[in-house]
């Protein structure tokens, strides 16, 4: 049931307002007023189904919270949800003066007014009073029991969220479009490409979430704040993050497609470069909208010319193996967010002219940094800006 609202609304800078978690009824009643905005192609009772769902993955389970900006006086059931949004909780990397830290941090979801209230500051009071929250929300077992930093990934531009500390970082991408079986098979002939192989969900566990790996980033960010004087942070690339994406392409191909094959290739690699990229569906209302997002690329930094030479190569045919997925799965486009040099190489061997895009409105990923009171410096650099952090 929606609780019917008060006519007068109380001004959002109220002392009477407080922002808290959602009880479950509270929690289905914004799964339904954000429906409006968030459901896409799916009906309400699907978008339910589809929340419900995504909120039972190993990500989410003990680490999603709803909350709900209501006035403090009024109890749950009785009080009008004023504005609402998700953090997910989420493991990261803290790098400081050659220091390496494992650290949670929290990711900032679904904020939403409802359109008669919306331009009366309340999701901005929302934000504000998160960010008092978020400083030592669900931290009581971690060693470090401040936040160091937390994220989010704006639709509404570089303004609103900055005013409450989370600054816009790098949001830019490329875009490739599906390609046929011919056109595949075409394009790795003519510059020479390897073969890459595909990988199930399981296989992106042992290619690119293995202990080995992990250990790696976590030596690469360590080194990084050794020749920086700026903390580096990373969310953790793991398989919690992939598997929550891929809840959510499964259920989109379960109840729109039911008739088509379930979407089991997770990605690609090519094993003796030790290169691999992990990957997701995302449906949109239009087949145009429909993208293969590459969530996270997995790669030794390469020593010398014939490794680069091979490692781009690599990326080169992962790339076109993506394509060709996108294509299998009625997806129109292949998008990769913050490409690193030797992937803007890899688009150069095989689209010269493939733009790299730096949006200014849409996912934009921006960063709250609480380091300076924590003597971590000032400015901190965001590692591995990828896909897989969005939620
Ligand atoms: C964005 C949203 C949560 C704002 O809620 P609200 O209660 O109206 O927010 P406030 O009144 O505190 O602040 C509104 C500010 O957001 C800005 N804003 C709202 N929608 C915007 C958009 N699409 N692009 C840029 N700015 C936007 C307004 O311009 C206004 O800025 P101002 O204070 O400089 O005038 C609400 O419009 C909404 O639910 N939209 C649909 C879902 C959505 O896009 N959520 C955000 C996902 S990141």
């Amino acid at each position: 049931m929606v609780v019917a609202h008060d006519s007068a609304l109380p001004p959002a800078d109220s002392p009477e307002l407080v922002l808290v978690p959602a009880t479950p009824e509270e929690r289905v009643e914004c799964i339904k007023l954000h429906s409006v905005a968030f459901k896409g192609p799916l009906d309400l009772e699907t978008y339910i189904a589809r929340e419900n769902h995504l909120v039972d993955q190993s990500l989410t389970r003990d680490g999603l919270t709803c909350w709900v900006l209501v006035d403090r006086n009024k109890p749950p059931g009785q009080r009008t949800i004023l504005s609402s949004c998700e953090t997910y909780r989420k493991k990261a990397f803290l790098a400081h003066g050659g220091h390496l830290e494992d650290i949670i941090t929290h990711g900032i979801g679904t904020v939403y007014s409802r359109p008669e209230f919306r331009g009366k500051g309340y999701a901005g009071r929302m934000i504000k009073e998160l960010s008092q929250k978020l400083d030592s929300w669900q931290m009581e077992k971690e060693k470090r029991t401040r936040s160091v930093f937390s994220v989010l990934y704006s639709d509404i531009g570089k303004t609103f969220y900055a005013r409450f500390g989370w600054k816009p970082f790098p949001a830019s991408h490329i875009s490739l479009p599906a390609i046929t079986e011919e056109e595949y098979r075409q394009g790795l002939a003519k510059v020479n490409l390897p073969k890459p192989r595909t990988l199930t969900a399981d296989d992106v566990r042992t290619c690119m979430c293995g202990d080995k790996i992990i250990q790696r980033q976590r030596d690469l960010l360590r080194a990084a704040s050794e020749e920086s004087a700026r903390a580096q942070v990373a969310i953790a690339p793991d398989i919690d993050h992939f598997r929550w994406h891929w809840a959510r392409e499964e259920f989109y191909a379960e109840r729109l497609f039911p008739n088509r094959d379930p979407p089991v290739v997770k990605g690609a690699g090519v094993d003796h470069t030790g290169v691999y990229c992990t990957w997701n569906r995302s449906f949109g209302e239009t087949v145009d909208e429909n993208t293969l997002y590459i969530l996270h690329w997995e790669f030794d930094q390469p020593i010398g010319p014939t490794q680069t030479k091979a490692t781009v190569e690599a990326m080169a045919a992962i790339l076109r193996r993506a394509q060709l997925e996108a294509h299998g799965s009625n997806m129109a486009h292949v998008e990769f967010w913050n490409p690193t040099p030797l992937v803007l190489e890899a688009v150069a061997l095989l689209e010269p002219t493939a733009k790299l895009v730096h949006r200014e409105q849409s996912s934009i990923p921006c960063l709250k940094w609480n380091g300076a009171e924590q003597d971590l410096g000032n400015d901190v650099e965001w590692s591995l800006n990828e896909k897989y952090g969005w939620c």
